[in-house]
């Protein structure tokens, strides 16, 4: 394999560090950006020895400009990837996502890029009723968040067109596994709900439970990124689907950890929450025919291995690391 330079962007939170890894184990060589603004500075000593990091915010040109200074290929994930928050803070989340977005892809087109590889959400599907969500529905965003990782997509095709800077969009869905933060007010439902079951505590749930989400494996999220970011082919601007193919309800996700945790804990049942989405599945056929993408890691593997990276053989410490 061609060994690249990569920049891999909010290298700092959950996916950033899979693909992080990921990259250094293929032998690329990495620099990665992040600003520590949804992760935990004092994570800075768990990130790899063997790549270059730069602190500080892609909205910063100057810091951006240094970032793509010799770079071949751009994993772009820095943002603040939560719904609630967005809907508290929608200008910090506008900041984050599009002013990042344009800044980095400003310096991107300068400086001879040769793709840039964004993260997107499903979220940008909104509440369509149709399901499987294909990319070429018409998006409905529901929150800041929604419109933001929108708008991020359309400079990616703008600049693509106007700029000829090569780029792809992928909508991930309902990304889990190892190393995502179980604490905190905007914490990601499978983490949150592994931390207070293990704990012997009821998981609350917005709504009735039966609302579905395509819960995939960060593994698959990382494999696609990274084979999106080397596939030969031009992607020129393109939104590609990745998710599992598979919808589960949340009800579906508490009876299967508390199989996985030996527990009997049943939900407690809340008003649903305003920007929530009541149904989410990916059609992956779009990924598939362009970049090879199979999903390989099912459903209950994939939160027995979350488990085990949370606890471990240490016990239920709350620990978590990737
Ligand atoms: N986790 C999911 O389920 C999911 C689903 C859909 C899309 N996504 C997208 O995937 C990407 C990665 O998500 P994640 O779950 O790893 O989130 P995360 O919060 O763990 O990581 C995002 C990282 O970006 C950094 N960051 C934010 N704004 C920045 C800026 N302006 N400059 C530099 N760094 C900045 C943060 O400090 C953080 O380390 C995000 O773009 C998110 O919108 C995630």
């Amino acid at each position: 394999m061609r060994q690249e330079c990569f920049l891999v962007t909010g290298c700092a939170g959950f996916i950033g560090r899979h693909i992080l890894r990921r990259l250094l184990a293929d032998g690329h060589s990495v620099r990665g950006i992040d600003d520590f603004s949804t992760s935990d500075r004092k994570t800075r000593k768990e990130l790899p020895r063997n790549f270059e990091f730069i602190e500080g915010s892609l909205c910063d040109p100057e810091k951006a400009a240094a970032a793509i200074s010799g770079i071949d290929r751009v994993i772009h994930l820095a943002s603040i990837p939560s719904v609630p928050r967005s809907l508290e803070n929608p200008r910090e989340s506008a900041m984050s996502s599009v002013i990042g977005t344009v800044t980095l892809l400003d310096a991107a087109a300068r400086s001879g890029v040769r793709r840039i590889v964004q993260a997107s959400s499903s979220s940008v599907y909104g509440d369509s009723p149709v399901l499987p969500r294909i990319e070429s529905d018409s998006p409905r965003p529901l929150s800041p968040y929604a419109a933001a990782k929108l708008a991020q997509e359309q400079y990616a095709s703008v600049f693509a067109k106007c700029r000829g800077l090569d780029s792809v969009s992928l909508r991930y869905f309902n990304v889990f596994g190892p190393g995502q933060n179980p604490n905190g007010p905007y914490a990601a439902v499978v983490p949150k709900f592994i931390r207070l079951m293990a704990g012997g505590k009821r998981p609350e749930i917005y709504g009735d439970g039966n609302q579905t989400r395509d819960f995939t494996h960060v593994d698959d999220v990382a494999a696609a990124t990274i084979g999106a970011s080397l596939v030969s082919r031009p992607l020129r601007g393109e939104t590609i689907n990745i998710g599992s193919g598979k919808g589960r309800s949340l009800n579906e996700l508490a009876t299967c950890l508390n199989e996985i945790l030996g527990t009997c804990l049943e939900p407690v049942y809340a008003r649903p929450r305003p920007g929530d989405v009541r149904n989410s599945l990916a059609d992956i056929a779009k990924a598939e025919r362009l970049l090879g993408y199979l999903p390989s890691v099912p459903f209950r593997e994939g939160l027995e291995r979350t488990v085990a990276s949370m606890f471990g053989k240490k016990g239920k410490s709350g620990k978590f690391s990737v």
